[in-house]
């Protein structure tokens, strides 16, 4: 078999995988309508309100909330549903930060608890253990596009009283039996960063079914404005999460491609589960048979590092990517990241509790700390490659295997 490329062979990819964002005539003509238009603010303005209702439609909710990120959508739920001081709120370690940093935000804590080692979402019996008479909330993140088990959480909140709130920054399009992500619990959270499946470079939605929340969520993203009432009264406390016109524009053209990427990426994702699975040690992400779609924010999968002969995931990744193979990084487990361990977030929290011994910071998170360390993420632009491009994974994958000693003792 050929020579490793970070060995100096032959990289496996011999060309490069389709570019991302996907943009065409169709986004620069709906930007110059804005600003020929003159109207480039949200409030006025059409190309947002258009947008909100075609993403909330799409994903089968009645409303829809454009802000600014995907961690502002977050802030937003977590104030609209009144979470605050003394609060606490469920949350998998294993996410990006601001599915807990949103929580502090508010002045609650985020409580963590480990995943389920084959879908990556939060383990729902380990949910359930974790609540206390505190807890007003479990975030369900859909990792990489899989949907969290809806149905065990919906089940628990139901039981205890708490809400649901599904952070589906990864997750466009994805579905829960049939059901589109997001309105399932009582509202979800999308992200319009550079790197997800639609794009403005950033922005956000929040969509939910229940109508007197949707209400709090207008006004909270909108300095606590009510929709119809004079523009200078401001009932609640929030903030100017808006999204422009710029960005609204954008991203309704951004939704027209999204069920073809989806469709492409669920191709090359069904070929590389299959092809994948066969090479000792690798595992890629589980599909969930309830799981009637995934959108695939990134293919993820598991490397056991002793399959390779103790080659650290580290140095697989290297390799990986000198194969020609576009990664990024895994996540850290979040009760480690810094604010939590420097005792930083204790400054959000109210008098009364932000003295506690927080032991589950202290807490092992066996299958967060094995997933930070030893998954792959590979970036979705290379689920949009073709055939060949699919080949050259799996190969890249197999030299690996194949000249796992050579790259321990190079
Ligand atoms: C799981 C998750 N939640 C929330 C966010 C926050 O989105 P944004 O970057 O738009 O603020 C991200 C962004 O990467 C994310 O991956």
């Amino acid at each position: 078999m050929e020579k490793l490329a970070i060995l100096g062979g032959k990289p496996a990819k011999t060309n490069d995988f389709p570019t991302w964002p996907q943009y065409d005539q169709k986004e620069e003509n709906a930007l110059m309508e804005v600003l020929h238009s003159g109207v480039w603010w949200r409030t006025p303005g059409t190309k947002t309100l258009e947008f909100e209702g075609l993403f909330a439609e799409y994903h089968q909710a009645r409303h829809g909330i454009a802000c600014t990120n995907g961690t502002a959508a977050l802030e937003i739920v977590v104030a609209g549903l009144g979470i605050g001081l003394g609060d606490e709120v469920i949350v998998p370690d294993y996410t990006f930060v601001a599915s807990a940093s949103a929580v502090l935000f508010a002045g609650a804590m985020p409580v963590f608890v480990d995943i389920d080692p084959h879908t990556y979402g939060i383990d729902p019996e380990k949910a359930e253990a974790a609540i206390t008479p505190r807890t007003k909330a479990i975030i369900a993140v859909h990792v990489a596009g899989h949907p969290a088990d809806l149905e065990r959480l919906g089940e628990i909140c139901r039981i205890h009283n708490l809400f649901l709130i599904e952070d589906c920054a990864h997750a466009h399009g994805s579905e829960w039996m049939t059901r589109r992500v997001g309105s399932i619990g009582i509202a979800g959270t999308f992200s319009f960063q550079a790197s997800k499946l639609m794009t403005a470079g950033e922005g956000g939605m929040v969509i939910t079914n229940n109508d007197d929340l949707a209400v709090r969520l207008r006004s909270v993203h909108d300095c606590g404005r009510m929709p119809g009432r004079w523009f200078y009264s401001h009932y609640i406390y929030g903030s100017n999460y808006r999204l422009s016109e710029w960005q609204g524009a954008v991203l309704t053209q951004q939704l027209k491609r999204l069920d073809e990427q989806a469709a492409r990426r669920s191709e090359n994702a069904a070929y590389l589960n299959h092809a994948l699975a066969e090479i000792g040690g690798i595992r890629p992400q589980s599909l969930d048979p309830r799981v009637t779609r995934n959108g695939h924010y990134c293919y993820i999968f598991h490397v056991n590092p002793k399959a390779f002969g103790g080659l650290s995931t580290e140095k697989f990744i290297q390799a990986f990517n000198a194969e020609g193979i576009p990664t990024q990084a895994s996540y850290p487990p979040v009760h480690l990241l810094d604010v939590f361990q420097n005792g930083e977030f204790r400054k959000r929290l109210s008098p009364e509790v932000a003295n506690g011994p927080f032991d589950f910071l202290k807490a092992d998170y066996p299958v967060s700390q094995d997933a930070a360390e030893n998954t792959v993420w590979m970036v979705h632009r290379t689920l949009l490659g073709d055939e060949q491009d699919m080949a050259e994974i799996v190969e890249a994958v197999r030299k690996i295997q194949h000249h796992h000693r050579e790259l321990i003792n190079a």
